[in-house]
């Protein structure tokens, strides 16, 4: 179910057909990073250099060449290394990265300086994502300097520079088949880890020992990394969006929130859901949660294709600001308190992004003035929530301190949606009665 040889071959036909005839795309892979001393964090490829070739190794580069001759998809990467390979692990090595990756053409990367000037000459256009690393952006200043030097002997440089992003990132927004089937699954395997820190929680346990449980129950299943920090915030620190720290012990009475989704195959889920540590959700608790709830559903029913990237996050707004009024936490009119945002002390996010390689995936969300129209093929999370601080001495003492989220992740299909998540329970009901199983 991995994407395969061909569809990365496809990807780059496709975006090469979006390209210049006359130009060239220049995409380098991720850097290796020092953690501490002789200890790197765990490598994780480019997103978009892996979309366009699968190859996860570092120090490579993808160039390509539409129209040319002698092959269109060019790779520079390390050369075997018999030394090398046996302290830090195999490389396929220029062979390998024609015959398992699909290069037409493959070089040392200790070679690029010589070779790459070479290939961007006598093209009209650049494509790359200029910015983003600034090392390499000098790199490649560098080669172009090379040939303007080189002026008077006849040598022609390219004429512009674009931004690859626009076109790739594009492209990335609409799944195929195949990431489909890999999201879904990265989707049941997270689902799947949030019931089993339901289960096992009760008062008394850490928030790291959540994160043991989701952690193990992803890596058992082939997801060896989450798709991002995984956030296990009790009580009054699931009000802090990006709690981390994970390390408090889980009071009695208080509420979890769990936002944790592992990485499958390059590709993210990305789910939250909060219940409470005793399995029993307070009166307060309830009213709270009931309102993300209804307000997650409503933002779920309205994604189909040809509806627009806002519509969502407006029905959320609008149903958090009428339940915030109906607890007596807001005063004044719907009309006003939403047009004048009184929601976003206890609701600052938006209700989702797109979701990919990346937990905050790439593609625009406005095209031109306008908010994106959906289409079927892409995927979203919906995540609203309602955070009030423990210091918000406005709202009455009974409802400080408490913070609920609940994200799915959804898919746009041609009739509506799909949500990928939903074998999490978020209604009061079910995730009482897994809490009630779980604890005996
Ligand atoms: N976990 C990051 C997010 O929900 O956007
Ligand atoms: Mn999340
Ligand atoms: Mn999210």
């Amino acid at each position: 179910m991995k994407i395969g040889k061909k569809e990365h071959a496809r990807r780059r036909k496709q975006l090469m057909a979006q390209m210049d005839p006359n130009s060239i795309a220049i995409v380098p892979s991720a850097h290796e990073h020092i953690r501490n001393r002789d200890c790197e964090f765990p490598f994780r490829q480019d997103s978009d250099f892996f979309y366009l070739t699968g190859f996860a190794e570092p120090e490579s580069v993808l160039v390509l060449l539409p129209g040319r001759k002698h092959g269109q998809c060019v790779i520079f990467c390390r050369e075997r290394d018999a030394s090398m390979e046996l302290w830090n692990g195999y490389r396929a090595g220029p062979e390998g990265v024609c015959e398992i990756y699909g290069a037409d053409d493959a070089f040392p990367i200790s070679d690029i300086d010589d070779i790459l000037p070479g290939l961007i000459e006598g093209r009209e256009r650049v494509y790359y994502a200029m910015g983003r690393h600034a090392e390499f952006d000098r790199s490649v200043m560098e080669w172009v300097n090379v040939i303007r030097s080189k002026v008077r002997s006849g040598a022609h440089p390219p004429g512009e520079f674009l931004d690859l992003d626009h076109l790739l990132h594009d492209q990335r927004l609409y799944k195929s088949a195949t990431e489909i089937k890999i999201m879904r699954k990265a989707a049941k395997i997270s689902a799947a880890a949030h019931i089993r820190a339901m289960k096992y929680c009760k008062p008394g346990v850490n928030e790291y020992q959540l994160e043991a449980e989701i952690l193990h129950e992803f890596a058992m299943n082939g997801a060896r990394a989450p798709a991002y920090s995984s956030i296990v915030g009790s009580g009054k620190n699931g009000c802090i969006l990006h709690y981390l720290e994970n390390r408090d012990t889980i009071k009695d009475g208080d509420l979890v929130l769990i936002d944790a989704g592992c990485e499958l195959d390059h590709y993210a889920a990305d789910i939250t859901r909060t219940f409470p540590s005793n399995g029993q959700f307070s009166t307060e608790q309830k009213a709270l949660y009931e309102v993300v709830l209804k307000s997650q559903l409503a933002a779920i029913k309205t994604i189909k294709p040809g509806g627009h990237w806002n519509e969502f996050h407006d029905a959320t707004v609008k149903v958090i600001t009428k339940g915030l009024m109906e607890l007596g936490i807001l005063k004044g009119s719907l009309k006003a308190l939403i047009e004048k945002e009184a929601y976003s002390e206890y609701y600052m996010h938006r209700a989702g992004h797109w979701l990919g390689m990346d937990v905050h995936d790439v593609g625009d969300y406005k095209v031109g003035n306008q908010w994106r129209v959906l289409e079927t093929g892409m995927v979203m999370t919906v995540e609203p929530g309602i955070y009030i601080s423990p210091d918000n001495k406005k709202v009455a003492k009974k409802w400080r301190g408490i913070g609920i989220r609940i994200e799915d992740d959804v898919l746009v299909t041609k009739d509506g949606c799909e949500v990928l998540t939903k074998d999490v329970p978020k209604t009061v009901e079910e995730i009482e009665a897994l809490m009630t199983v779980g604890a005996s």
